[in-house]
Formats: structure tokens, sequence, C-alpha cells
């Protein structure tokens, strides 16, 4: 009596190489996919993963403590060679052409990005039959360049060498629609469109975000873990309808699986690495269970905060945390 009923988590996880998982998987089985893919290719192998794991080395840079706060490990995209970068734009057409039988017509693909390496990733995608369809843009203060010259910063106080970012691209692709309109394709196969935050407010291509809460990254330590916030808007995007499965094949700590979860969306991720797949078995059921008032229907962080004397207190520490977040930001 009183009791809830125990509660049926709606996702899939499944330890495997995703390549090998796709060629298993049954045709027109997907309505969406949400991922944030290997980079350097070669930053989750075993021997990069290892240094990583031990601070030392390798593709993975740990930038320096800023006002005695600790900053995550970034992969240095920048040491590829060209042959790395002709590999990297194999790999993904290699993946994409796996994927794509997997996937109704009309499926929506959204890959996060980096800018240097965006335009590999769509000529890849293109190439193995998906259309290029825009992307989303996280707005965050990133710690990606505005960098005076290397070993000459006295000499060009006033240069830097790119621009400092603030935005991480994160690009849409569909599987080209079959029917002759995207309504008889929303029909008959539940895709085609993505869905709007409400009625009257349609996805805009950029998203206000921050940084990934501490609280987030208390629950997993995954080097690359993405916020819920972001998470949740973009997955619930995904299924324009609000039917079908999401499919993250490079889950990671599974912050698309959590966020997926929150919404109310069936999910599968697959993870290669066995460190990160148990990670996401204890992470996933804790990140989805963060500000259950927010399901993505809201661009503001504060969404729940605004509503008066029922304010939920995880929403508002979620907020409060962006707000540190961007005034330490600020006075770098
Ligand atoms: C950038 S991370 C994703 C992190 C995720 N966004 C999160 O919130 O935790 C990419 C993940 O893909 C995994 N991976 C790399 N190659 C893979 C493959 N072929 N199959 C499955 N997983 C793979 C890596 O081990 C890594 O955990």
């Amino acid at each position: 009596m009183g009791q809830n009923p125990p509660r049926l988590e709606m996702y899939q996880l499944i330890h495997a190489d995703c390549f090998d998982w796709l060629r298993k998987c049954p045709p027109h089985s997907l309505q969406a996919v949400c991922t944030d893919p290997p980079y350097g290719v070669l930053e989750f192998s075993k021997p990069e993963v290892a240094k990583l794991r031990a601070g030392r080395g390798g593709v993975w840079r740990l930038p320096p403590t800023i006002g005695g706060s600790q900053r995550d490990p970034l992969p240095r995209f920048t040491v590829l060679t060209d042959a790395q970068r002709d590999d990297l734009r194999r790999f993904f057409h290699d993946w994409a052409t796996l994927l794509r039988p997997a996937l109704v017509p009309g499926a929506h693909v959204c890959i996060a990005g980096h800018p240097v390496l965006q335009p590999l990733v769509q000529i890849a995608l293109s190439e193995a039959g998906f259309e290029i369809r825009t992307a989303i843009m996280r707005l965050y203060y990133s710690f990606r360049g505005g960098d005076r010259p290397k070993n000459a910063e006295k000499e060009f106080p006033d240069v830097c060498v790119t621009p400092k970012g603030a935005y991480e691209p994160w690009m849409l692709f569909r599987k080209p629609i079959e029917a002759r309109t995207v309504a008889e394709n929303l029909r008959r196969w539940k895709t085609g469109g993505l869905r709007r935050l409400s009625t009257d407010r349609p996805l805009p291509d950029s998203i206000p975000s921050g940084r990934t809460p501490d609280r987030e990254e208390a629950i997993s330590d995954h080097p690359c873990l993405k916020p819920q916030h972001f998470m949740r808007i973009i997955v619930r995007s995904l299924l324009p309808l609000g039917e079908g499965t999401v499919l993250d094949p490079f889950m990671g700590s599974g912050s698309t699986l959590a966020a997926a979860e929150a919404v109310g969306y069936p999910s599968i991720g697959v993870e290669r690495d066995e460190h990160y797949y148990a990670l996401a078995q204890r992470a996933i059921p804790q990140l989805a269970t963060l500000y259950p008032r927010f399901r993505g229907e809201e661009l503001e962080l504060q969404a729940d905060y605004r509503s008066g004397p029922e304010l939920d207190k995880q929403q508002m520490d979620f907020a409060l945390a962006e707000k540190y977040r961007k005034r330490k930001a600020k006075a770098v």
C-alpha cells in the first residue's frame, strides 16, 4: 500500500563494438541516433585510454589548472596527421554505411562534433547516403582556442591564433525520406521531421548550454560526459511524434540514454570499453532521475525554478551551478 510500482527501464545496454553490433542489427529497426563519437579515432583505443587513466602522454592533453580548479582532459585533435584525417573520414563512412540499413527512412542522426573536424564527418556521411541537415550549436564556454602564439606570447600580446571557442556543433543528418513528402513519411514511418519544443516554438539551431554540472560529473567521471540539459532537448527533438527508439552506438557513460529515459523514449546504447560500460550501468539511472521536471521542452535552464512555491530544489541547484560556472569562466 502506498508503494510506487517498480520502475521498468526503457533502455538496453550492449557491451560490444558498435560496428559488429550494427552488422547484425535488423533493418528498419531504429528511428533516431544521437551520439558523441570518438574523434582522433585513436583516442579511445586501448593504449590511449591507458595513457589517459595514467594521466600521462598520448593524444589526451591535461589543461593547466585554473584558479585551483582541475580541468578535464581534452583530446588533442591538432596532432592528427593527414593519414589520420583520412582514417577518420573512412571510419565515419564505414560506420554510416553500416548504420543506414538499420534506420527507417527519414530517421535523424545527430553527431557531436568539433569545428575543425566537422567537414570530414559531413562529407563521409553524405557519401554514405545521408542528407546533411544543418547543425545545432551547443553554446558554452569552452577551453578551445584563443591562445597567443606559442612561446611568443609576450612578442604578440594582441594576437590569438584561433578564435576562443564558445560552441560545439552537433551535426544533423537524415536518412532520405521514402515518401513524396515529409507528411507522408511521418504517417508511414513516424520520422522525417524534428519535434518542436512546443506547438508555438520550433527547435532552434543554437541552444544555450553550459559546462557539464559538477553534480553530473560526480556521477560519471567519463572525460566526455555531456550535460543532461542539452541532451534532453536534443534527444527529445529527434523523434518528431515522440515514438520510436534512439540509438547511441558510442554510449560512453550513457548521457544520451539517461536523457532518453528522462524524456520517456526507449533507447539502446553500445559501448566497447568494459570500464565505461560498467560506469554506464551505474550512471544512467542516477543521471535520468536528476531534474525530474525537466523533459527537454524548454531552453531555459531554470524552467521549473520560475514556477513559484513548488520550487524544485534540484532544478535550482542546477541553475545555480551553471551561474557559478559562468562567473568562474568570466574571471579567467
Ligand atoms: C566521446 S565518448 C562518449 C561519452 C558520452 N558522451 C558520455 O556522456 O559519457 C565515446 C565512447 O565511444 C566508445 N567507443 C569507441 N569506439 C567504439 C566502438 N567501435 N564501439 C562502441 N564504443 C566505442 C569509447 O570507449 C567512448 O567511451
